[in-house]
């Protein structure tokens, strides 16, 4: 039977220039006509046609996730893609979407997440295309997908009736293969061949206890299966774990703000031995001991240090890397161990070649983001696990591993202010005048400090000798402080305007906003953050 497709004429959308993690809009304005369809046209044009391909897709169950996922078949069909293996229910959190992609040699994936971001009606929306290595697709991809959508005048769908995705197994749409998987098990069976999860599994039946809230988020069905099934986690360890559209109108973003309840319980009398947590499409983790919060770039360092304790790591890494924000906890261990160690722009784009040549195993960023080459995402159950095998094996606390850390290597006193929704040409301005000052502030002092460098960071890819500006304004100090100013490629209502502050010292014992206080007034100093702004404080501090 053939099917019927449909011509339609379109116009180019403004605002489909996608971020640092795919396109994200208000869920409304991708349920607005034409929208989601023009940007899945371009993306068919972006890549050089669908036809033929294989394509994985899936998404983390937000509002519009089933709609969405339906409209990308009818698409698929009509432009000739022959497989399109899908999670059951159009579910499949971003880190097992990789794993698909790479383990199913498909050509690449659309994934449908806004991440940490909110979702339902009022919420946001969002839409990533991953390449055949699993990652997300590369600025050379994300800009011809761009242009794409400034030109377009037609796309093509389907008319057909939704596929069943709750039934796995194959269907067809049309001529093309429509393969539905359930979305945990082959990621389940990479975690198998990572870990040492018997040593994990004899800790938790010696008593060890553990808290993974999977905020209503996508990886509540994963951290069922693996934490409480595989690894016999009493049932009521993984909290929270039945996805939401709206993820239970929370914010699923796993730090001390949005998943407070669990860092409370991780600091009261009663606290599990471990506490853990992700983000909307899984890709995002927060690790908590009894406690103790770690931060990314403190949890970066210490897997970094102790990765040998997982069977998959043990030879050793063959380098790491982290997003330039990030601290550089990680370099001290680096240099430790004689890794080489990359810094490169913010996002996990840029980490996949490095992860592709062979040159890194682990990566990171301090925004909750770690993995290693096993997939070509960020990973958050990965690293949940990846800490539970290393205290297995170590048969130590966090806060000791952490203590232990911090007198071998020194502590990188670290925090991210974020103020957000501000006016956006306020920010574009407090950044452009800023960087109109860069050269003449080397030699000068902020606030006390003195200023030993100022750039705006540019990236050179190793592999591809691709060059990528205007990445973030740094300034280094001569007392070791680090300030660093960007603006977020993530948000969706106005600027959000990002300030790292580190400064390393030799003890660790204080109150990192304390510790920080000389280089939080430099920034001030230097950028007139409450004046420009009109914020006296930041929304969000980390
Ligand atoms: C933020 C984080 C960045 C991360 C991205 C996607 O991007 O800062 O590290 O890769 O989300 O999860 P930003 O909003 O800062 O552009
Ligand atoms: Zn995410």
């Amino acid at each position: 039977m053939t099917m019927q497709i449909n011509s339609v004429q379109t116009q180019p959308i403004d605002g489909q220039k996608p971020g640092t993690s795919g396109l994200r809009k208000k869920t409304h304005v991708f349920q607005a006509p034409h929208f989601l369809e023009n940007f899945i046209q371009s993306i068919w044009l972006g890549i050089g046609g669908a036809a033929g391909k294989t394509l994985v897709l899936g998404g983390d169950g937000r509002h519009f996730n089933a709609e969405a996922a339906q409209v990308v078949l009818r698409m698929a069909a009509a432009e000739g893609v022959a497989r399109v293996i899908v999670g059951q229910n159009a579910l499949l959190s971003t880190p097992a979407a990789s794993n698909l992609i790479r383990k199913r040699k498909a050509d690449g994936g659309i994934i449908l997440s806004a991440s940490h971001n909110p979702g339902g009606p009022d919420g946001d929306f969002g839409v990533k295309y991953n390449t055949a290595n699993g990652g997300p697709a590369p600025e050379s991809v994300t800009s011809t997908i761009y242009d794409a959508t400034r030109t377009l005048s037609e796309y093509r769908i389907a008319v057909a009736q939704d596929v069943d995705l709750s039934v796995i197994g194959e269907t067809r749409l049309g001529e093309m293969v429509v393969d539905v998987v359930d979305p945990v098990t082959d990621y389940a069976e990479l975690m198998a061949e990572l870990f040492d999860f018997d040593a994990m599994r004899a800790m938790i039946a010696g008593g060890f206890t553990l808290r993974f809230d999977a905020m209503h988020a996508i990886t509540g069905p994963y951290a069922k299966a693996i934490l409480e099934g595989t690894l016999g986690a009493p049932e009521g360890s993984v909290i929270n774990a039945v996805p939401l559209p709206d993820f239970g109108g929370g914010h699923p973003d796993p730090n001390p703000i949005w998943a407070k309840p669990l860092v409370d319980e991780m600091m009261g009398p009663d606290a599990p031995d471990f506490g853990a947590a992700s983000d909307g499409d899984g890709d995002r983790n927060m690790i908590v001991g009894r406690g103790i919060y770690v931060t990314p770039s403190d949890s970066l360092a210490a897997i970094a240090a102790n990765a040998t304790c997982a069977p998959a790591y043990a030879g050793g890494l063959k380098g790491v890397a982290r997003s330039m924000p990030t601290s550089r906890a990680l370099d001290r261990v680096a240099e430790k161990l004689g890794l080489p160690c990359y810094e490169t722009p913010t996002g996990w784009k840029f980490f996949g070649n490095l992860l592709d040549d062979g040159r890194a195993t682990l990566c990171g960023e301090e925004s909750a983001g770690t993995g290693s080459d096993h997939v070509r995402e960020k990973d958050g159950l990965w690293a949940v696990l990846m800490w539970l095998n290393i205290l297995a094996k170590r048969q130590i606390s966090v806060k000791a591993l952490l203590e232990d850390h911090w007198a071998s290597y020194g502590r990188n006193y670290y925090s991210r202010h974020d103020y957000e929704g501000v006016d956006a040409a306020a920010a574009n301005a407090l950044v452009d005048d800023l960087r109109a000052q860069l050269g003449d502030l080397p030699g000068t002092q902020a606030a006390g400090l003195t200023i030993e460098s100022a750039d705006d960071f540019a990236y050179d890819d190793p592999v591809d000798g691709s060059r990528s500006e205007g990445q973030g304004l740094r300034f280094g100090f001569t007392n070791g402080a680090r300030l660093v100013l960007r603006l977020s490629g993530t948000g969706t209502e106005g600027a959000t305007l990002r300030v790292y502050l580190e400064q390393l010292a030799e003890d660790y014992d204080r109150d990192p906003q304390e510790a920080l206080a000389d280089v939080i007034a430099a920034a001030e100093a230097l950028a007139q953050i409450k004046s420009r702004t009109g914020r006296d404080a930041p929304d969000v501090i980390t």
